[in-house]
């Protein structure tokens, strides 16, 4: 099933709002809740190939797109950080503490998870380092409305896989363990809630469409040549992943999922559109149906808020 089959995924109506040139937050009534949860308890009886069927190609993509995001996070909140002071609306100000907040939480945790990673086998510390490397030298080079413009860029990325994990159960799947799904969800969920954040601020402080739309040409092949180069070179070196069986069939299963399908590839083409933004996707009752089934009365993710948060 494609995202565009879902009843949650229909196009807003908010686009006309949302486009026009503007110094404020596209929605200024949206709060974003930094929740304070670890995963560490549930990631504690890992299996070195976690995803389903113990599919070695699935569980090294998700190690590779993990990998990516601590210190991709601490970029983004550079970035984002570097204009706070530029920013005249209070609904947005609020938003962009809540955009810090929780992208500092995941961080921390898809740390933690990649240290467990890292003991079963995989090379995802030498893959934080890389990244590390690469986007401090980003952010130490190049102007800060274009490390602004990549944030916005990326948080496509992030918006797109959030959108796809929330809505398909068979991309949900392809996680496996019950520890890793809820990580890469709860994820998920959150970066659905803050999607329009860091683009709203790009606009706030004047980022020019082209910029915005060179950006994410660049980056869009970028990190999906990356990523393909990541998982190839992780399967290489893993020897336990050839003992799994044949290559051949996990990768055709791998091949199978929603995430990596044309219509994926098609969503994230959308954002070269002039006048594109966020929230021309209204996810808002995507992201209610997952507030309440983790953090609702009986919310399966109560138990891993930690108490300050609880
Ligand atoms: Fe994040
Ligand atoms: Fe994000």
């Amino acid at each position: 099933m494609s995202v565009t089959d879902l009843p949650e995924a229909v196009q807003a109506q908010s686009r006309g709002r949302a486009a026009t040139g503007s110094n404020q937050s596209s929605d200024p009534d949206r709060v974003i809740h930094t929740r304070r949860v670890s995963f560490e308890e549930s990631l504690a009886d890992l299996p070195k190939f976690f995803a389903a069927n113990g599919n070695p190609v699935s569980s090294h993509f998700a190690a590779s797109l993990s990998s990516l995001f601590p210190d991709g996070e601490d970029y983004f909140v550079r970035s984002v950080r570097h204009f706070r002071d530029r920013i005249t609306d209070p609904d947005l100000k609020r938003q962009v503490a809540g955009f810090i907040g929780q992208e500092s939480v995941h961080g921390r945790e898809h740390r933690y998870f990649n240290q467990r990673l890292d003991e079963l086998g995989y090379n995802t510390r030498f893959s934080e380092r890389m990244t590390k490397r690469e986007l401090e030298a980003h952010t130490r080079f190049a102007p800060a409305k274009a490390n602004l413009a990549a944030t916005a860029a990326l948080e496509h990325f992030t918006a797109t896989l959030a959108e796809l994990l929330l809505a398909d159960e068979d991309a949900r799947n392809m996680f496996g363990h019950d520890g890793v799904r809820h990580l890469f969800v709860w994820h998920a969920l959150e970066e659905s809630e803050h999607k329009a954040v860091a683009f709203d601020v790009y606009r706030a402080v004047g980022g020019s469409e082209r910029m915005r739309v060179w950006t994410m040409k660049f980056i869009r092949s970028g990190l999906a040549i990356s990523l393909a180069f990541m998982v190839i070179i992780g399967i290489v070196l893993d020897r336990d992943a050839r003992r799994q069986g044949s290559l051949r069939r996990h990768l055709k299963e791998f091949g199978r999922s929603p995430v990596v399908s044309k219509e994926t590839w098609r969503r994230l083409c959308e954002y070269d559109r002039p006048g594109f933004h966020p929230n021309d996707r209204d996810t808002t009752a995507l992201e209610e149906e997952w507030r309440n089934r983790f953090f609702g009365t009986e919310g399966e993710l109560n138990g891993n808020l930690l108490k300050a948060s609880a």
